[in-house]
């Protein structure tokens, strides 16, 4: 039976891929597509979504808008690294379509008419979710998981921030969404640097260049999107498309239940994920583990999925 999932999301090239690997495998039934502001504003994150699912042939999939700016500062996008369209300025049309209607209140409605069935996972800033938590007091309770793209933990010697020192860029987009999510008591898996930034689940400039020759039309896509950030990097991370793989194959992350929070006030560490690692000490000495943090990755069986399910189609 597939999982009925609510993929939310700032389109983005890594973005993109989570899109089309959510389409193309059957563990997944993709009910909505809700779109923040995050990697570009929110009107482009909805015009993105529609110009991907446009290109794969996939305009039945429902897109909703959600929230165009963080609960307290103002978004900051990174155009130099998905370009000024957001996916790489590649040359595929945009479509004249409106958004289904509004993606906090779909969240709220999916989730009240399919109770503990529905996983949402989070590729962008956490906002949206937030929204819905303090809207809806029953929404933890009644979502099934949530997968959120995020963080930094210090659990791997990759796990830390890029937007920052010590900050990864979705959770800094909103930290107060973050520890609102984090809070909830919803059950949440936290895929982070840790292992998204780990060189296994990166495309090398070798590999890209297989993906070139020998990848499907969607192999060609992702060579053209990522033609800036081939000169920007050594590698090019998929953080989003790993986050995802967790709603499809079990087996590829490793997760352990942490204490975490988010730094809300630090000059220099706003945004940062604090996890209690002190797990030497007894129980009533530490704090009470409230989120899935991932530790682990298998880089292997991660890359097999995105070549069946993405580059060689
Ligand atoms: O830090 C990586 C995250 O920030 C990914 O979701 C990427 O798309 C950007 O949004
Ligand atoms: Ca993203």
């Amino acid at each position: 039976m597939p999982n009925k999932i609510i993929l939310d999301t700032d389109p983005g090239i890594d973005d993109a891929l989570a899109i089309i690997l959510a389409v193309n495998s059957p563990e997944i039934e993709l009910i909505g597509i809700t779109t923040t502001y995050g990697n570009v504003e929110i009107e482009k994150a909805v015009r993105n979504t529609f110009r991907i699912l446009n290109f794969i042939g996939r305009l039945d999939v429902p897109v909703y808008r959600g929230a165009y700016k963080p609960i307290i500062e103002e978004p900051h996008t990174i155009d130099v690294i998905h370009g000024s369209d957001g996916l790489g300025d590649i040359d595929i049309p945009a479509v004249d379509m409106e958004p289904a209607g509004d993606a906090v209140e779909f969240m709220i409605k999916a989730v009240n008419m399919y109770p503990h069935e529905i996983t949402i996972v989070s590729i962008g800033p956490l906002t949206n979710l937030a929204l819905a938590i303090l809207i809806d007091p029953e929404f933890p309770n009644k979502v099934g998981k949530i997968i959120s793209m995020g963080g930094a933990f210090g659990l791997t010697p990759y796990g830390y921030g890029n937007d920052t020192p010590v900050a990864e860029f979705n959770i800094y987009s909103d930290p107060e969404a973050a520890k609102i999510v984090y809070d909830s008591g919803a059950e949440v898996y936290a895929i982070g640097l840790d292992v998204t930034n780990n060189p296994k689940t990166m495309v090398s400039p070798e590999e890209r260049e297989k993906i070139r020759v020998e990848g499907g039309r969607i192999g060609k896509l992702f060579y053209e999107m990522t033609r800036s950030l081939a000169k920007l990097s050594h590698g090019i991370h998929l953080h989003d498309p790993v986050a995802l793989s967790y709603a499809i194959d079990r087996e590829i992350l490793s997760f352990k239940k942490y204490w975490v929070t988010v730094e809300l006030v630090g000059r220099y560490t706003r945004g940062q994920t604090i996890l209690d690692r002190r797990e030497g000490l007894p129980g009533f000495l530490r704090e009470t583990p409230n989120i899935y943090v991932a530790y682990d990755v298998d880089g292997d069986a991660f890359k097999k999925l995105m070549w069946n399910r993405v580059f060689s189609r």
